[in-house]
């Protein structure tokens, strides 16, 4: 009976415990207001927005200078400067007139003007904070939205040379890795040598996509699909045309990680994200 009530205890506690841990499973992220459209390409002709807020950093770091080496003028220059992009923020984005606090940039003014540093450093704090706490809530929603590539209209070949989409190419370049690894498990040596080929292909339909978005710029195409990758490619088929099964898997490992995973590292996640938050 002692036993069955303290083993009743433990589960009790245990659900007890676990509770609260279950209740954090998920996340809130929050919309930036559909208005910051306009202040990023393609609606405005500059990234406006996120300008004026390297300005905003820039103007904190020099009154904060100025202030440590009791420079009045040099604090006041560049708390007008602060001001003047701070009210922004509201003019730019009235739903976010509650995210910042303008009276605190008279203030500052005010404490520069009797220079008194202690206050002037306390002001930049409380200035500091209302930074945070919007970046906190909308920051990297807003990068992943309005500063993140789209992949919808990048055209990309399909193995038959017919214009294809991101998407689909995605698809088809991850059945033909794993029809290489089915067939090098299964020992059908030719089945294995054409996806090898396809593979191939694929590939190279897929590096003309490249200067969509790279410019006049080789080192991007070269770091993922350059003459590494090409080599790689290449010793795929020796191997599988001379049964090496164990090379050939070691050279398929290789190619997951130097190609896809590299890729998707910089393109796929910050992509995934964003069709997460726009769609
Ligand atoms: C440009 C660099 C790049 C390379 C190289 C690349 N991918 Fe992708 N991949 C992406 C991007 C970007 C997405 C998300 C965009 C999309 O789904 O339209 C994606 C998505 C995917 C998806 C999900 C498709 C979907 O619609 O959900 C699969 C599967 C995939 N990739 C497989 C592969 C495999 C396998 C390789 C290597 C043989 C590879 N990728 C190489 C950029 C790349
Ligand atoms: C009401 C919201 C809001 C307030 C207040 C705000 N920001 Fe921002 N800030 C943003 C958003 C949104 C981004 C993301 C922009 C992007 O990535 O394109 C951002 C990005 C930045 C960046 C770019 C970071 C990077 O390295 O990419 C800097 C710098 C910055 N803010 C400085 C400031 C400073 C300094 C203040 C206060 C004086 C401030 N911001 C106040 C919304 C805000
Ligand atoms: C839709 C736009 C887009 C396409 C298409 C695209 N990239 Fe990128 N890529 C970016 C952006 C944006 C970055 C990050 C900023 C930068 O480096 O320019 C990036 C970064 C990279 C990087 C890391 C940084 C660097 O410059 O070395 C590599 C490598 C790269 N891309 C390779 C490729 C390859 C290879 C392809 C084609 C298979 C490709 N990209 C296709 C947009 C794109």
């Amino acid at each position: 009976m002692h036993k069955l009530f303290s083993l009743t205890l433990f589960i009790f506690s245990l659900i007890f415990i676990s509770t609260p841990a279950l209740a954090e499973t998920s996340v809130k992220l929050t919309l930036p207001p559909a208005s910051l459209a306009k202040w990023y390409k393609p609606e405005n002709k500059r990234q406006v927005w996120l300008h004026t807020m390297f300005r905003l950093r820039r103007a904190m770091q020099a009154v904060n200078n100025y202030a440590i080496h009791n420079n009045q003028a040099g604090m006041q220059k560049w708390a007008d400067k602060l001001n003047e992009d701070y009210e922004k923020i509201a003019e730019m984005i009235p739903e976010w007139k509650n995210e910042i606090k303008p009276r605190l940039l008279p203030e500052l003014k005010m404490f520069i003007e009797s220079n008194d540093i202690p206050r002037v450093k306390a002001t930049l704090k409380m200035i500091k904070r209302t930074c945070n706490d919007c970046h906190e809530t909308y920051q990297a929603q807003a990068t992943a939205i309005y500063r993140s590539p789209e992949y919808d209209d990048i055209p990309v070949k399909n193995i038959n040379g017919n214009i294809s989409n991101f998407s689909d190419e995605m698809e088809a370049l991850s059945i033909s890795v794993n029809q290489i690894l089915i067939a090098l498990e299964d020992r059908q040596q030719s089945i294995a040598l054409q996806a090898s080929k396809n593979l191939k292909l694929q590939l190279n339909h897929l590096g003309e996509s490249c200067n969509q978005c790279h410019k006049d710029e080789q080192a991007p195409y070269e770091r993922i699909l350059g003459s590494a990758t090409m080599q790689r490619l290449q010793s795929l088929e020796d191997n599988i045309l001379n049964k090496r099964i164990k090379e050939s898997r070691k050279l398929m490992g290789e190619i997951g990680v130097t190609i896809c995973a590299r890729c998707h590292n910089t393109h796929r996640t910050l992509s995934d994200l964003r069709e997460a938050l726009v769609n």
